[in-house]
């Protein structure tokens, strides 16, 4: 286990001196330089020739791949794109196009929910920043792929289905994780993109349903639910990456605030802005010193057991969303103190370390034993669109 405390003690000068000063934001630009140089190393082992390759983590001394239907295909492409647009580069763009354009065929993918994800952090950031316009259909045509997963009596999108992997084991008939807030944006731009309201509505009732179901009395939440497709009944709730079933697992709680502000954002609906801010109070309020979670908020073992650098990423660059949004200066703040952390040699890999990746110290899935204590993909993406959100703001 890392020894957080001596490591943030030691970065403390630099963090101080990267807040303190005004003009350009030194922890923003020395993070982009550190950038450079990490995700240039991780763009060198995914390239072949003409052979690109999808890192998704660094075990045992090697970058691991995974193929294009993997719930993190979309991130490396996103962060690519996130590059770009930290640095103006082109030649970052030109990867981002590249990778995003390999993943092109899962536009028509059904078997699971994470599309959203997949397509939005690639095609979505691509569509934004270079207004490529066939990337549009790459986006409607997801987004009719995702709604066959929508189960109309239940009012949901499945997440995941019962008929494949482990997910097969465990009695259920419609689960859908809190995860899946992360696939609405998707929706809601296809709507924009194709004046067509149905990924519209069926984005509102999965964030209505979810409200009603997922969300305990503190503003936690739950990982999973389970519907009756037949009825729309709630047949339980439970854990599947968390510590247990009445536990908060905290990437849960990362994409449930982050999701639910975004969903404001395309709705203006009040109820979706003050479940934002309930489970940023249930964060806020949960948090370790230096504001990096431990993987679960209720595991027993703290502070003997993983941080996970992934949701503090994710949570810091929905602060700044929130912030955007209220004007409250406590989120800003706590994204700041998150970043700052993340940006120590606590969570930050030495240069030529890592495998390229930004960060370290994020979990996968511990009850799965698969990701435990390792850099992911998606942490570096969250932790870059946390850098551009706050340059941004200033
Ligand atoms: N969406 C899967 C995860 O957060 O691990």
């Amino acid at each position: 286990m890392i020894n957080v405390k001596q490591l943030l003690a030691a970065a403390a000068v630099a963090v101080l001196s990267a807040t303190a000063c005004s003009g350009p934001d030194t922890l923003v630009e020395e993070n982009i330089a550190n950038a450079k140089v990490q995700l240039g190393a991780l763009l060198t082992a995914s390239e072949q020739g003409d052979t690109l390759r999808i890192p998704s983590t660094y075990k045992d001394g090697q970058v691991r791949f995974v193929p294009i239907d993997d719930w993190v295909s979309g991130f490396f492409a996103g962060s690519l794109w996130y590059m770009y647009e930290l640095t103006g580069d082109e030649m970052w763009a030109e990867h981002a196009r590249a990778h995003t354009e390999k993943l092109d065929s899962i536009q028509y993918l059904t078997w699971h929910h994470d599309v959203g994800f997949m397509v939005y952090d690639s095609y979505g950031n691509g569509l934004r920043l270079k207004g490529n316009d066939p990337y549009k259909k790459v986006i409607i045509q997801t987004a009719k792929s995702l709604s066959t997963r929508y189960r109309e009596k239940a009012g949901v999108l499945q997440s995941w289905s019962v008929d494949r992997g482990w997910q097969s084991k465990r009695g259920w008939q419609c689960p859908v994780i809190i995860d899946n807030m992360m696939n609405l944006e998707l929706l809601f731009q296809a709507t924009k993109m194709s004046g067509d309201s149905t990924f519209f509505h069926i984005a509102v009732s999965h964030a209505d349903r979810t409200l009603e179901n997922h969300f305990r009395e503190d503003g936690s939440c739950y990982h999973v639910v389970d519907y009756d497709p037949e009825t729309g009944a709630v047949r339980g709730r439970c854990t599947a990456q968390g510590y247990s079933d009445e536990s908060a697992w905290a990437r849960g709680q990362a994409w449930a605030l982050y999701g639910y502000a975004r969903a404001y954002d395309y709705t203006g609906y009040p109820r979706y802005l003050d479940q934002a801010e309930k489970v940023a109070r249930y964060i806020l309020g949960r948090l370790p010193e230096d504001l990096v979670p431990y993987w679960d908020y209720d595991c027993p073992d703290i502070p003997d057991t993983y941080r996970d650098a992934s949701s503090a990423a994710i949570t810091a660059s929905a602060l700044y969303d929130l912030y955007a949004k209220t004007g409250k200066s406590l989120y800003r703040e706590k994204a700041d103190g998150m970043l700052e952390t993340l940006s120590s040699p606590a969570f930050r890999a030495e240069q030529g370390t890592n495998g390229g990746f930004i960060l370290m110290h994020s979990v996968g899935s511990l009850p799965h034993g698969s990701g435990i204590d390792v850099p992911l993909n998606y942490a570096d993406y969250y932790f870059l669109e946390a850098l551009i959100r706050r340059r941004n703001l200033k």
